[in-house]
């Protein structure tokens, strides 16, 4: 394993002390007071008032301190709302557009993550605490980005994380977000495409030892007519005991995307024994 997973006993101390320094943050920010304002700016951009209402308090602070101390400058639209985290569009110090990704806090989503991470031989011990599973599940999105993103893969850069929120390489042109695959009726050289992402699935099972696990034309962005893989929390080490049926999945997933738009595809089955490198 190229980097230390089991950090998580040191990560829970450190959210204690964190814990006990956001109180004492935001005692001194109710007696300033100043910060307060930059939420009320966030307030009056209606696309903005959504990060309001949407999350707890606690996230909004780390917000409100990420735009006072950096690295971002703004925070503006949504790019995408979902069930367990939004995804906006920022800007960082240098003007540079950034994706920011927040996981909200919901004792639901805790609750199916924690499943998920049982087996996962990075993570010893399982917090309790509702926020920390949603913390240990955004940490690992962060993580897995970065094994990814080591090995030369096309994933997004992961910049930033801070307990639910995780900051990274913005995909798409100016405030135009790239689409995801499944919204491109014809893309231009599907050949070529389907095996980019065939790669794709070879090379983060073979060089970053993962499986995405949710890997369809929902989580892959098409951005210069390339694909770029996201949404990799989910993610597993080749060792979980499930990571050959989530590979099996994905490439089911991938190949049958690829049949719809008329594709002649090989046989699944050789490229799972080919990424996987067994003899069938
Ligand atoms: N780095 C990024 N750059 C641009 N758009 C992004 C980026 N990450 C996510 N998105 C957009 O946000 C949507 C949701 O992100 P995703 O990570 O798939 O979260 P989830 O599916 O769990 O809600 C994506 O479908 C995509 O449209
Ligand atoms: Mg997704």
């Amino acid at each position: 394993m190229d980097e230390p997973e089991d950090i998580f006993d040191e990560e829970e101390l450190l959210e204690d002390r964190a814990e006990k320094k956001f109180n004492s943050d935001l005692d001194e920010l109710e007696k300033t007071n100043i910060d307060y304002k930059r939420i009320k700016n966030i307030d009056q951009s209606k696309k903005r008032a959504v990060i309001e209402s949407v999350f707890d308090e606690r996230t909004i602070f780390h917000l409100n301190k990420i735009l006072v101390n950096g690295p971002l400058k703004r925070i503006e639209g949504v790019i995408s709302a979902g069930k367990e985290a939004n995804v906006y569009l920022a800007y960082d110090l240098e003007e540079k557009e950034v994706a920011i990704k927040i996981y909200k806090i919901d004792s639901n989503t805790s609750r199916w993550m924690r499943k998920y991470i049982i087996g996962d031989p990075r993570f010893k011990k399982i917090p309790n605490n509702i926020s920390k599973v949603i913390f240990l599940w955004a940490s690992k999105e962060y993580k897995n980005l970065k094994r990814a993103y080591k090995v030369g893969l096309r994933v997004p850069e992961p910049l930033f994380i801070k307990n639910n929120i995780l900051i990274m390489e913005y995909i798409g042109f100016e405030s135009i977000p790239a689409p995801v695959l499944k919204t491109i009726k014809s893309p231009k050289d599907p050949v070529n495409l389907f095996n980019e992402i065939l790669t794709f699935i070879k090379l983060l099972y073979q060089k970053a030892k993962l499986v995405h696990g949710d890997l369809s034309e929902f989580n892959i962005l098409y951005h210069n007519q390339s694909p770029v893989v996201i949404d990799i929390s989910q993610a597993v080490a080749i060792q979980h005991p499930k990571a050959e049926v989530y590979l099996a999945r994905d490439i089911k997933n991938i190949f049958q995307y690829f049949e719809k738009l008329g594709l002649e595809t090989p046989d699944p089955t050789d490229f799972y024994y080919d990424v996987i490198n067994r003899e069938v």
